[in-house]
């Protein structure tokens, strides 16, 4: 790999809280490292449609705390075809972008793999999703916030659905992970969580329901979180309202979890993992996924990291239900 002497950045996917802090890192290292660093809009869309700008530090300054992403973001359709991508490289090297970090999830590092293979182009990816589920890393910008967020939600929910005596069966997001429904449930003492991963019974769920509703002192208010992907939230709180004559209503959280200020630590992981992005570039090396493992920001091939397949949290989901009530 030749020196590199200006970094492209972009982000890609569904945004996550933290993309900012991890775009003003590598903005601010690139630049004290005496590199050229150019933002990429609309993701791979943008790389193809040449909508790029070199960036100062001002251009990164005061975005630390902000949600969303301001290099914006899309799911490019035209970048999975080889004429899209052909346009993509024409226009990096057009620009004279000889390097690439990408901050999205699976889908938008797989594109980074194909590119990177294709022509050659050294690739760094950071992982920024809600949802957590790139294997290779403990841990993706924008989960932590969004878990909080969720919580936030669902306390005030509670508020509701104790003063009616309902159940409340809450969906969050996750379309092929259940990370963020488990941490979630344990943090708002949910009755009960229901993911992908794990097989579910209702009939168990709602005769739980009816006993603890009956005994002397019992709760009267149930709150029922799912997780996106499991795609039933409307149908399991129908039956759980018939199995148990409980009113049930449905809430679906939606998008609210992919916005607002990033927590502390989804800002500090973006930060590290941004900074690492850059040094890794500095030193020559690219086709990378950046992760956090055991505490420790580290690097994995880009390859090797996407054939990973990620366990799930057993451990935890079990704590859950020997907690639950
Ligand atoms: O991957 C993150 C995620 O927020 C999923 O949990 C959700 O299913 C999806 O993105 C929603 O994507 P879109 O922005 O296309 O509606």
């Amino acid at each position: 790999m030749g020196k590199i002497n200006c970094i492209g950045i972009l982000t890609s996917g569904g945004d996550a809280p933290g993309m900012n802090a991890a775009i003003r890192a590598v903005t601010r290292a690139g630049i004290a490292a005496g590199l050229k660093v150019k933002g990429i809009y609309r993701g791979y869309e943008g790389l193809i449609n040449n909508e790029i700008q070199e960036f100062t530090t001002e251009n990164v300054s005061n975005i630390i705390q902000r949600g969303g992403t301001i290099l914006k973001t899309a799911r490019s359709k035209e970048f999975l075809t080889p004429e899209g991508r052909k346009k993509a490289y024409d226009n990096m090297v057009e620009q004279g972008i000889d390097a690439l970090i990408i901050i999205g999830g699976n889908g938008s590092l797989e594109g980074a793999r194909i590119f990177a293979e294709e022509f050659d182009v050294p690739c760094i990816g950071l992982p920024g999703t809600i949802d957590n589920d790139i294997a290779c890393t403990d841990y993706t910008i924008g989960y932590d916030t969004a878990m909080n967020t969720a919580l936030e939600m669902i306390d005030k929910l509670r508020d509701t659905t104790q003063s009616h005596d309902r159940c409340s069966v809450v969906e969050v997001m996750g379309r092929k992970a259940g990370f963020i429904a488990v941490n979630v449930a344990i943090a708002v003492g949910a009755e009960a969580v229901i993911t992908l991963e794990r097989p579910y019974d209702l009939d168990a769920i709602a005769a739980k329901m009816v006993k603890t509703k009956n005994e002397k002192g019992g709760k009267h208010h149930f709150i029922i979180v799912v997780a996106e992907g499991v795609g039933q939230t409307e149908n399991i709180s129908r039956t759980l309202q018939e199995m148990t004559g409980i009113e049930s209503r449905v809430t679906v959280l939606g998008h609210v979890q992919r916005g607002g200020s990033p927590t502390l630590r989804d800002r500090v992981i973006a930060t590290e993992m941004g900074y690492h992005a850059v040094e890794l570039l500095e030193q020559g090396i690219g086709n990378r996924i950046v992760g956090l493992k055991d505490g420790k920001v580290y690097d994995i091939d880009l390859q090797e990291g996407l054939a990973m397949k990620k366990p799930f949290i057993d451990q935890r989901y079990d704590i859950f239900y020997d907690t639950a009530y």
